[in-house]
Formats: C-alpha cells, structure tokens, sequence
C-alpha cells in the first residue's frame, strides 16, 4: 500500500519535472526519442506492399509525425516510381561512402522523406562487414525520425528476415486470395521460428471487397497462426479494393493525396490512427534494429 502510494508521487514529480523542463526550454531531452521501426512485408509479391508503405507515411506525416521511408525492395513498382521521383543517390553510393546516408534522403512534396534502394544492396549478405558497418553508422542519422518504414521485398529471403527481425512491428499483408493467405502464413512461420524477442506482428488485408471479407480472412491467419505456430498476430484492419489505386499508380501520384476521400484513403487513414495508438512494446527500439542489421547471420 505504502509503497503503491510512493511510487505514483515519484511518477507525478518525474513528470512535473519533465514539465517544467519543456516549459523551460531546456535542451537536454526530456524523454528519450527512438523511431518506431515498422516493416512492411508479405509472402506473394504483389499484394500492395509498397502503395500501403507510402500512402502510410504519408498519413502520419499528415498528423505531423516525421516519417523515412526506406526502399528495400528492388521490384519494378518501387517506392520512387510511385512518387514520380528519380533520385541521383542511393544506398549503394552509401555503401561505397560516396555519400552519406543525410545526404541521399530526398525531401518529397508528401511531407515524407524516402532513401531509395540500390541494386548492389540487393543482399546485404553480399555486403563485407566494413560496408555493414557504414551502413549502420548511417541508419544513426534517422535517430530524429517518429517512424521508418520499411517496404521489404516480398518472401522470406534472410535479407528480409534481417530487417524484419529487428522491427518494432512487423506488418504483414495479405489480399483474399488463398495463395496470398498461404504465404502470408508462411512468412509468419518464419519470423516466429528465426526469432525470438522479434517483432509484434501484425496483418492488414488488402483489396477486400467487404468488410465482412477482411474480417474472414484476417481471422482464418490469426487461427492459424495461433494454433500450429502459437503466436498472436494482430489484426489491424484491411483496405478496400479502390480503382484509385491502380489510377494513381499510373499518375504516380499518392492516392492518400490525389484521392483522400476514396475508400482506399479512408482505409489508411483507419490503419494509421490503429498503428498509432497501439501500445508497442519497445523490445530494444532502434539499438535492437541497428544490432540486428549490422549481425544478421547471413
Ligand atoms: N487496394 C487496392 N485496390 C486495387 N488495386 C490495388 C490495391 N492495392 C494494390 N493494388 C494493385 O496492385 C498493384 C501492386 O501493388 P504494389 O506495387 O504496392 O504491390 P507490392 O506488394 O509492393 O508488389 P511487389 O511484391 O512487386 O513489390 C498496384 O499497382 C495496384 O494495381
Ligand atoms: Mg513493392
């Protein structure tokens, strides 16, 4: 009893002091600030991962989060291709220390910023561990993000288990489709038996037809899940199948923004404000990714 009390007054003066430091404007930081690392990944290629990563980013960046999407995925429809955007730098221009990371990040018209992928990134196996090592120094930069995303390549290569392993939230997307769901299983297998202490995982199904829809299939995945591998996925929401979609893919312009009332929009919207007030569970923040990067066993 004595000791409940003592430990609310201890939590009320640490945050008056925390208070009265912000009011004071003082510089040193009044409560420590990690990017929330989420990764965006499915088994079957195709199934929206990229469009889900920017129109996202683009959501939170709208409520006035600091966003990084990170392009680590070398298929045709590429984070920048979606945005119209060809950047002159890359991560491979990192790797070689042409440049440094803070100095590929491309500022977009979105409010978000991007770092485009490079082909000689394609493996992170491929990287010796001096390149490693640049680019984890370089990862350090983005300490000042509220959220990088991550738009993995689709399966279960180890250079997409790395960055999964080391995420906050593991985001895993699935469309009805039976192949879809199957892979989306199999890439939950994976980082459940890769990892332990890994990411909270959590699915979004793409392209429904109806709400009832997404909740089946989000249901049949938990199941499954829970019953042969005995890990809780969690269902954050889905997104309607939109011809805005595919319009602003053509248009290379976001529908989030392009087409803000479209059901499409309002379905990130719905799953940005889900994602944000989920409690994470901080399993080692961005120090744990970083580790997780510059280990990967490849
Ligand atoms: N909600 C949706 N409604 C309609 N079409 C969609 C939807 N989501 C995705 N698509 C279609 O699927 C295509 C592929 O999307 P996207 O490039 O985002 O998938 P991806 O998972 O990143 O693919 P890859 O595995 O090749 O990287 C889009 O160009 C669009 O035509
Ligand atoms: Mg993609």
């Amino acid at each position: 009893m004595n000791l409940d009390y003592n430990t609310v007054r201890k939590d009320q003066a640490e945050r008056l002091r925390l208070i009265m430091q912000e009011k004071n404007g003082q510089s040193e930081p009044a409560y420590r600030h990690e990017p929330r690392i989420m990764t965006i990944s499915s088994g079957k290629g195709g199934v929206g991962k990229t469009n889900i990563a920017i129109n996202l980013a683009i959501a939170f960046a709208e409520v006035g989060k600091k966003v990084v999407v990170m392009d680590a995925d070398l298929g045709l429809a590429n984070v920048n291709v979606i945005l119209g955007i060809i950047p002159k730098y890359n991560l491979y221009h990192v790797i070689k220390k042409q440049k440094k990371l803070r100095e590929i990040i491309v500022d977009t018209q979105y409010g978000i910023q991007i770092i485009a992928g490079a082909s000689g990134f394609s493996q992170l196996a491929n990287l010796n561990e001096e390149e490693r090592a640049v680019f984890v120094e370089g990862l350090k930069d983005l300490s000042y993000a509220d959220y990088i995303i991550i738009d993995t390549a689709a399966g279960v290569s180890q250079n997409v288990l790395t960055f999964l392993k080391g995420a906050d939230d593991a985001i895993i997307i699935t469309t009805p489709e039976p192949t879809a769901i199957t892979d989306a299983y199999g890439i939950i297998k994976s980082i459940t038996t890769e990892s332990n202490n890994g990411p909270s995982i959590k699915l979004v199904v793409n392209r429904v037809r109806t709400v009832m829809e997404g909740k089946k299939v989000a249901e049949r995945v938990i199941n499954i899940a829970g019953q042969f591998l005995n890990v809780k996925v969690n269902n954050i929401g889905f997104i309607f199948e939109d011809s805005v979609v595919q319009r602003a893919v053509i248009k290379q312009d976001p529908f989030y923004r392009s087409a803000p009332n479209s059901k499409a929009a309002q379905s990130i919207k719905h799953l940005m404000t889900r994602l944000a007030n989920v409690e994470y569970a901080e399993s080692g923040g961005f120090g744990k990714f970083l580790r997780s990067v510059f280990r990967g066993k490849f």
